[in-house]
């Protein structure tokens, strides 16, 4: 019986009596054998212990762009190119099967049907027995080209995001659920110095510095939970020369296909350059500042200097007064000293910070200290300076320096909103956990339409070379930084202005 596409008999016969479980005959199974073949999505070809065709199905008939009758009953090396015989040495394969009974494992090839563009098959051939003789060998070719040419471009997109993550300037690093990181990207290495065979399978959270650890790894773990989609932090990271690097990250989710967090992708921008700028703004601004203060600096030394040098032209003259003379030298050492006080605060206060490393300060202190150095301007301006504090300890994390200079910015705006004198109060107290400073003035306060851009850099309603408009924004990021807040509790035209800063209370252990 010839054997066509069509009408392709199973190679097992099972004679024409119906089945004693299924009630099917012969024909039946045929039928369902032809259907088979001829919808399966793979190229099958039947062939004789000759080498020739005994069957195609219609996947093959297609794709080699052929005809039954130029397929059916032809030999192989009539139907496949020379040039695939030959690389696929596919005709002695089938032989091997044929001689050996064992199927051909799993192979590529490349075929190239005339007028149609090349095509890619993975091909293996079976051995189809009766009893222990190979009665045919099927070939079986799973057209592999659209795969392949998805994989390629998978291949691509993955090296084009590779080299967009390699050049980016910013840390591109991946961890697993639990926070191991998996990759780690050049710009990673050069930041931390830490190579990326090296940090690869660690904890993210243990290149933190001291103290956040902790915290990239809840942010991470509520990540994993779902809870958090996106995520923005300021977390140090130690570099392997163990320097603390500022590196302000944004974390967000990696998804699998069923929607589940399989991992983290850490971004972080290194802060350092943008830490170093913000210091030489801060200082211009502090200097700034204290050119304000001059005025009564000058005033304050003129004070003690001039009783001092009294005294000592009352020295000049012999006096057998040696009580007199005690007191004299008395009041030239007082004002010698006051001098030196005076002059030793505001040296502090102009210094560059040495470091802007967090440290545990008393909040309190800082407040009395940066009063200290602003009384003069007061007595000056005919303000009338008032401190409170609620409480003597107020423990803070982080930079005395830069904390200073917001309560100066804040105390010289009080002052500056009462050019003919008044009231300004400064007082300290603890608030559900927060520590707050309150700076309060009676002067002309702010007007309402000015109140959402007061914190903007550049706003001032001072005239032209009189203020920067810099001051409050340099207190917003500063106290920013410092995890807390700062805000207008409260300001009425014409009456005045209450401002205040909240950082978080240090938690006693
Ligand atoms: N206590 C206050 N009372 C009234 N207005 C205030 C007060 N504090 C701030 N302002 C308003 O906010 C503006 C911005 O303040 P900011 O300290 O940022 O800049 P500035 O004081 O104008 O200049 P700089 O501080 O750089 O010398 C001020 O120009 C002023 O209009
Ligand atoms: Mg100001």
């Amino acid at each position: 019986m010839k054997r066509t596409v069509a009408a392709v008999a199973p190679p097992v016969s099972s004679g024409s009596a119906a089945s004693p479980s299924t009630g099917k005959d012969e024909g039946w199974y045929e039928k369902l054998y032809h259907m088979l073949l001829g919808n399966v999505p793979f190229s099958l070809i039947l062939i004789d212990p000759a080498l020739r065709v005994v069957s195609a199905n219609r996947n093959f008939i297609e794709k080699a762009r052929r005809t039954e009758g130029n397929t059916v009953g032809k030999r192989i090396r009539e139907v496949f190119p020379d040039a695939i015989l030959e690389f696929t040495q596919l005709e002695a394969k089938i032989r091997s099967v044929f001689d050996t009974g064992v199927g051909l494992p799993g192979t590529q090839m490349t075929y190239r049907a005339p007028g149609v563009p090349i095509r890619s098959y993975f091909y293996t051939v079976i051995p189809i027995k009766t009893g222990s003789a190979v009665e045919h060998a099927m070939l079986v070719m799973d057209d592999i080209t659209e795969k392949l040419q998805l994989s390629a471009k998978v291949r691509m997109a993955e090296r084009h995001l590779a080299s967009v993550v390699e050049s980016a300037n910013d840390l591109v690093i991946s961890t697993d659920p639990v926070g191991c990181i998996t990759s780690w990207n050049s710009a990673a290495e050069r930041i931390s110095g830490y190579r990326s065979s090296v940090v690869r399978g660690q904890l993210l959270g243990g290149l933190c510095e001291i103290g956040r650890s902790k915290d990239m790894a809840t942010i991470i773990k509520q990540m994993v939970a779902g809870g958090v989609g996106e995520f923005f932090a300021e977390i140090n990271l130690i570099a392997a020369t163990g320097a603390l690097i500022p590196v302000d990250w944004s974390f967000s989710p990696i998804r699998d296909d069923s929607g589940h967090v399989s991992g983290i992708v850490a971004v972080g921008s290194d802060l350092v350059e943008r830490r170093a700028l913000e210091q030489h703004l801060y200082q211009s601004e502090k200097l700034a500042a204290l050119g304000v203060m001059a005025g009564g600096i000058a005033h304050e030394l003129r004070n003690p200097l001039s009783v001092s040098f009294s005294a000592a032209q009352f020295l000049l003259d012999p006096i057998d007064d040696p009580a007199f003379q005690k007191e004299c030298v008395g009041k030239i050492l007082q004002g010698i000293e006051r001098s030196s006080m005076i002059i030793e605060n505001l040296l502090r206060f102009a210094r560059p910070p040495s470091s802007n490393q967090a440290e545990t300060l008393n909040l309190v202190t800082v407040v009395r200290e940066t009063l200290s150095v602003l009384t003069p301007q007061a007595k000056l301006q005919k303000i009338n300076l008032i401190e409170h504090y609620a409480e003597t300890e107020l423990p803070v994390t982080g930079n005395a320096n830069l904390l200073q200079q917001v309560i100066m910015n804040l105390v010289l705006n009080a002052y500056q909103a009462l050019p003919d004198g008044g009231d300004v109060s400064v007082f300290t107290r603890r608030e559900a956990g927060q520590a707050s400073v309150y700076v309060r003035d009676n002067g002309c306060g702010i007007a309402a339409a000015h109140l959402g851009q007061i914190f903007d850099p550049f706003f001032t309603t001072r005239p032209v070379g009189q203020g920067t408009g810099l001051g409050l924004s340099i207190c917003h990021t500063i106290v920013k930084q410092h995890g807390g807040v700062i805000a207008v509790e409260n300001s009425v035209e014409g009456q005045g202005s209450t401002l205040v800063v909240r950082l978080p209370l240090m938690v006693s252990v």
